[in-house]
């Protein structure tokens, strides 16, 4: 029998709970117990509170993380959940990814904080665990986390900001940030006009207000089961969202020592939800990466042929920018979630378990509120076919990504003159260059900005308009490389090509003038440039210089391509 001074869990016991959990190593586990409970009395905790099971709640607050300003107000509202539920909260934190205050980019950190929350939640006693996070990578990463730990996890968004009214229209980031420096870029407006611009894009705390990567991933949460019903669109600043942590905390000490778990969760069937849902949303292209790393966490491939077939069988339906015209916090008010999936649920697995303890089915018993402004019926989409696409061919043999829902299709199909940028560095230096030899009709290359580049696959591939043509009026062009692309850009821009030019992949041995077929319509990418010729550019080939110590070495010597979610090889759970 276990009693109050003994570890328990050994000698066919029931699994240890609470501070029993995970006891420090000594070589005694009742003495374990009795000096952490010791411990644990200094933070003034009652017995009573000292023997209810623990949920952990990971908190990602950070002066380098304006979205997650939300995040202390949250947390209250977690820890009231979990101790009128009978729980005791304890918080504790992991890094944090502050999408814009990250060099060389943030998804080189998202595996760091991957590993830390896995570490975190897997070394400390608790029985459940909410994990409060909300900009781009960090909820990747909470999940990534959660799904190797298996632990009982519900992940609470942050939620997005408000688009604040400004002069007569309604300002957003980070849709409009571009918009804005497009025509900033094109002469449009002054550095005054910008100026005044800057101050009014991002206003409130949540994360960026259109469907970007952060709002994505809010939603493939929820779809995979992962949060709450509802809320993955509630604003940051609504006292919804705040009754949502309340209702996470109580949710979470219902499922210490109960489930579902992580592993009963996130399965091959509500992986295939979260790609309709991605779809469905118009959703960004980072997202296939977090998706695939996620699943890949519990030894789920996700395969762009499939998302492929996916994609022509399921419509657009929501009207967001940076593919419409809506913010986050309209599409909540629309019904959000609860409508979206029901609008789909006939494309659903309904048998997927969720973290409320019901079935995908269950839940959707009954239609939800909607307004068709912003959630368009099956009957009438938005756009009659998903947002993503899978491109493949001699240039991307193991894949490359097209949003199409936020390109021009009038580019879909042709075939032209490569310019190509060696470089990030490359391509700042020479972009805007008066004499670049560059028409509208030419497609840019951009090559070493992929996961094994040092720059560790940035936001890149949204190649600037060369300033010439952008005066000229040039608003899109085709854009072709290994990088990522902000969930909130948009145009015809072709990203994640597999693989990357680093590890020697097609795209490192393009060249200035080669000509390159884009097919949307046929989902091929090639580069029309003899074998012979390209055996003789492999010949030359370079790998980049690695880092030499510390967590950037650790991220070369065991980075994956994009198609396998630029995960550690060594993490997957399919790692031998
Ligand atoms: Fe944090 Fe956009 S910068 S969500």
């Amino acid at each position: 029998m276990t009693n109050s001074s003994d570890g328990g869990g050994h000698n066919g016991e029931a699994p240890p709970r609470g501070y029993r959990r995970n006891l420090t190593d000594y070589g005694d586990r009742r003495f374990a117990l009795y000096l952490r409970r010791s411990f644990a009395q200094s933070m003034g905790f009652s017995r009573e509170l000292m023997d209810r099971p623990i949920v952990g709640i990971a908190r990602t607050d950070s002066g380098f993380n304006n979205c997650h300003r939300g995040v202390p107000e949250l947390i209250e509202a977690v820890k009231r959940g979990v101790l009128a539920a009978g729980g005791l909260p304890l918080d504790f934190p992991t890094i944090s990814l502050g999408e814009v205050f990250l060099s060389p980019t943030s998804l080189m950190f998202r595996n760091l904080m991957a590993m830390d929350t896995e570490e975190m939640i897997r070394a400390q006693p608790m029985d459940a665990v909410v994990l409060v996070g909300g900009c781009d990578k960090t909820v990747p990463a909470q999940l990534m986390g959660a799904c190797s730990a298996d632990v009982p996890a519900i992940q609470l968004v942050t939620g997005p900001m408000l688009a604040m009214p400004f002069r007569g229209e309604r300002l957003g980031a980070c849709t409009d940030c571009r918009r804005f420096w497009a025509k900033y870029r094109a002469g449009e407006v002054d550095d005054a006009g910008i100026d005044t611009i800057e101050a009014n894009l991002a206003t409130t705390a949540g994360t960026c207000a259109v469907m970007g990567t952060a709002s994505t991933m809010a939603c493939i949460a929820e779809a995979l089961g992962m949060s709450l019903p509802n809320t993955a669109g509630i604003p940051a600043v609504h006292a919804d969202r705040i009754r949502a942590a309340e209702a996470c905390g109580a949710r979470a000490v219902a499922m210490a020592g109960r489930g579902p778990l992580p592993s009963q969760i996130v399965t091959p069937r509500s992986v295939e939800n979260a790609l309709r849902v991605l779809l469905a949303i118009g959703g960004s292209t980072n997202a296939i990466v977090h998706l695939t790393a996620i699943a890949g966490r519990r030894g789920i491939p996700v395969s762009l042929e499939r998302l492929n077939a996916l994609s022509d069988e399921t419509p657009v339906l929501v009207d967001l920018k940076p593919t419409g015209s809506h913010y986050m916090a309209d599409f909540h008010a629309a019904g959000g979630m609860d409508a979206l999936l029901w609008e789909l649920r006939d494309l659903l697995h309904l048998d997927c378990p969720a973290v409320d303890g019901r079935t995908l089915g269950e839940r959707l018993r009954e239609p939800a509120f909607v307004d068709r402004a912003v959630i368009r019926s099956r009957a009438a989409p938005f756009d009659a076919v998903g947002g993503l696409v899978a491109l493949f061919g001699s240039l991307a043999p193991r894949g490359a990504i097209l949003k199409r829902s936020a390109a021009d299709a009038g580019l879909f199909e042709r075939t032209a003159r490569a310019v190509v940028f060696s470089s990030l560095e490359d391509l700042a230096a020479r972009i805007d260059d008066a004499d670049l030899d560059v028409t509208a009709e030419d497609f840019l290359v951009l090559q070493n900005a992929g996961p094994r580049s040092p720059s560790g696959m940035p936001e890149a591939g949204y190649l600037p308009i060369p300033r010439k043509l952008a005066q000229a009026g040039v608003k899109d062009m085709v854009r072709i490389s290994d990088a990522r692309m902000s969930g909130t850009a948009y145009g015809t821009v072709v990203l994640h090509v597999s693989p990357d030019s680093a590890s020697g992949g097609p795209l490192a041995f393009v060249r200035n003038g080669d000509r390159i077929r884009l097919s949307v319509r046929e989902r091929r990418l090639d580069l029309l440039v003899d074998e012979a010729e390209l055996a003789r550019r492999r010949a030359g080939f370079a790998p980049p210089t690695l880092a030499e110590r510390g967590y950037r070495r650790l991220y070369a010597d065991h980075v994956l391509q994009a198609d396998q979610g630029a995960d550690f090889d060594f993490l997957r759970g399919d790692h031998a």
